[in-house]
């Protein structure tokens, strides 16, 4: 079917850019990324988009974003590390190959702990971070064809864990 070669969930700084442009170069494909969409569509950062008009409007254009990508889009597609909490963007993504990015708890922290871009992580992010990924794990084991690790790997071995998978 057309549509996405791969389409890459996970936690916020997990990777799905860099991976996703890396295994995009290597395949010769085009990278996109919803929150990329989202931005360029509203002239506005998500961050302001949180704070302007809340997090269930910024859900609802991240749906649509999803379902526009998944859509139209042929090459490599990162999805917002929440994306995954719509139900009907679940039913989706079991039609595409969606792999799972993941990292422990500490190197989340660590990678987005000064990230100010990301919303959701600005009041005590270590226990945010357990919480999100409580409740978001069994979500993107549930779309997802395959899960990659990457921790303790360079971005490069890690795109290769990926095209391995695919
Ligand atoms: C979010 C992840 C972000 C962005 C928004 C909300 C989330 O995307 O969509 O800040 O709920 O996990 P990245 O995963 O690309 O950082």
């Amino acid at each position: 079917m057309t549509g996405p070669r791969l389409v890459l969930v996970g936690p916020m700084g997990v990777g799905k850019s860099t991976i996703g442009h890396l295994v995009a170069e290597r395949l010769g494909l085009v990278y996109r990324d919803t929150d990329d969409d989202i931005v360029t569509a509203e002239g506005r950062e998500i961050s302001d988009i949180f704070v302007d008009d809340g997090e269930e409007h910024f859900r609802a254009l991240e749906r649509a974003a999803v379902r526009t990508a998944l859509a139209e889009h042929e090459g490599v597609l990162a999805l917002g590390g929440g994306a995954v909490l719509d139900a009907g963007t679940r039913a989706l993504l079991r039609d595409h190959p969606v792999v799972f990015l993941t990292m422990d708890i500490d190197e989340a922290v660590r990678r987005t702990g000064l990230a100010t871009a990301r919303p959701l992580l600005a009041v005590n992010p270590r226990r945010t971070w357990r919480e999100l990924m409580e409740a978001r794990r069994p979500l993107y084991t549930e779309v997802a064809r395959a899960t990659v690790a990457t921790d303790d790997r360079t971005p490069e071995e890690v795109a290769l864990a990926v095209l391995d998978a695919l």
